[in-house]
């Protein structure tokens, strides 16, 4: 029975196999490593892109339901709720499912072989602060593995599976900490080098903050407040105003909840606001962003905008480019906003990284090495907040967006899993 390991990310996913104790990656789109964690219900094809055709065909503007980031839907009543899509009702675990059953028919195209078993990554937490919705997002997810055709799943946490990756970079007896920023979630492993193969697990922890919050905070600071968020609107009956509810414009900054406001209710609560607004131009915008379903169009371009504030300073200065809006229109995005914008975030996450090593009672000076993975280890916030931390500890960059389905794949092979 050959078992395949996947990174189910909130982002971006990937699989691979260990034959020979060598991680092989699997090309599971052209010859990317990595496919976008995304799905777009064709309307006129009448079929289920993903990956990057998924995020090609959303942004040439084809007829369809485009949804990305929903791992952070697992454990959620929505995940339950039945949508009508291309003809059949689906609910999101079916969606999933889907998309894991393509990663398995693609995977066993490119190797000749049949994976009735998969070994799947996990972050340590799902949800931070509860436990009942975390364990029930792992259902989800093992239900989503059980449709998608696997007869079985085991589940590893996704640093640790970072750490075995990555041994090699730590001489025997260190002590190394794994820091696994990705889109959805903050996970942390602790781990000592035992100088042969082996490594020694002393703790792992993790949060629900990563690279789509990033997202959602600049969404919100910077985008939203130009569709009417947090603007003035007039009172039907008499005198007076009250502020637009955040409600809408928190789910538009939000990857996972974009999909679910293009329903006739926001429409109609939009299109009131609009009537009784005064920045109506503001409003206007959000009126048009749900009625061309815009919504995913600018998450990307924040996500962009993001990432170009990130790079080496003396560029121009970055933007959002929102000409989906009004042609050629940009925001601002200055790299010191973006950075005392995101820092809180950075500080919450390095406080997670505090937490990882109080569970195992160990001082954060005794960390050697940290290891970073996963598209957001990238930000210079994360980084500058996990140095500050861990003064004396070298920073030792893995494989952003492969090292955990690398360890995946060592583990499948090894056949050591608990
Ligand atoms: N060059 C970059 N600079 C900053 N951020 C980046 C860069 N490249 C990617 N990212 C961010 O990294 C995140 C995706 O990282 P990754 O693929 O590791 O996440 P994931 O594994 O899918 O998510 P998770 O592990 O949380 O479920 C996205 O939020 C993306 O915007
Ligand atoms: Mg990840």
């Amino acid at each position: 029975m050959a078992t395949l390991g996947i990174d189910f990310g909130t982002s971006n996913t990937a699989a691979g196999i260990a034959p020979d104790g060598v991680p092989r990656l699997i090309a599971l789109e052209a010859d990317a490593q990595t496919l976008p964690t995304a799905v777009f219900f064709d309307a006129e094809a009448k079929e289920m892109l993903l990956g990057a055709a998924a995020s090609e065909a959303l942004l040439a503007g084809a007829e369809g339901r485009y949804m990305r980031g929903l791992k952070s839907l697992l454990g959620t009543s929505l995940m339950r709720e039945k949508r009508l899509l291309l003809a059949e009702r689906l609910d999101f675990i079916d969606i999933v499912a889907r998309f894991l059953a393509r990663v398995k028919d693609r995977a066993e195209a490119a190797t000749g072989q049949q994976f009735t078993a998969a070994l799947s990554g996990r972050p340590v937490r799902f949800h931070s602060a509860n436990d009942r919705r975390d364990a029930q997002a792992l259902e989800d997810l093992r239900e989503a593995y059980a449709r998608a055709g696997f007869d079985r799943v085991d589940f590893m946490n996704e640093p640790e599976a970072a750490a075995l990756a990555n041994r090699q970079a730590l001489r025997p007896g260190d002590l190394g900490l794994v820091v696994d920023i990705g889109g959805g979630t903050s996970d942390f492993t602790l781990f000592r080098q035992g100088g042969t193969d082996e490594i020694d697990i002393l703790a792992s922890y993790g949060i629900r903050l990563g690279g789509t919050d990033f997202d959602r905070s600049l969404s919100i600071g910077r985008v939203m407040p130009q569709l009417g968020m947090g603007s003035e609107i007039r009172h039907s009956f008499g005198d007076g105003t009250h502020l637009a509810p955040n409600a809408i414009f928190n789910d538009l900054a939000t990857w996972a909840k974009i999909p679910f406001l293009y329903g006739p209710e926001t429409r109609r609560a939009a299109a009131d606001l609009l009537k009784y607004a005064e920045h109506p131009k503001r409003l206007a915008r959000l009126v048009k962003v749900l009625d061309e379903e815009l919504g995913h169009d600018l998450a990307f371009a924040v996500e962009a905008g993001k990432i170009r504030a990130n790079e080496a300073e003396g560029e121009a200065e970055p933007v959002i480019d929102v000409s989906m809006l009004k042609p050629r229109a940009t925001l601002p995005l200055p790299r010191d906003w973006v950075r005392k914008r995101l820092d809180p975030l950075a500080q919450q996450i390095g406080m997670a990284a505090e937490t990882t090593l109080q569970k195992a009672e160990i001082d954060p000076a005794a960390v050697d090495r940290l290891i970073f993975v996963g598209g957001s280890s990238l930000m210079q916030v994360v980084e500058a907040a996990l140095r500050e931390r861990f003064p004396r500890a070298e920073l030792h960059r893995g494989a952003a967006l492969t090292a955990i389905v690398e360890g995946l794949a060592l583990c499948s092979s090894m056949d050591v899993r608990g």
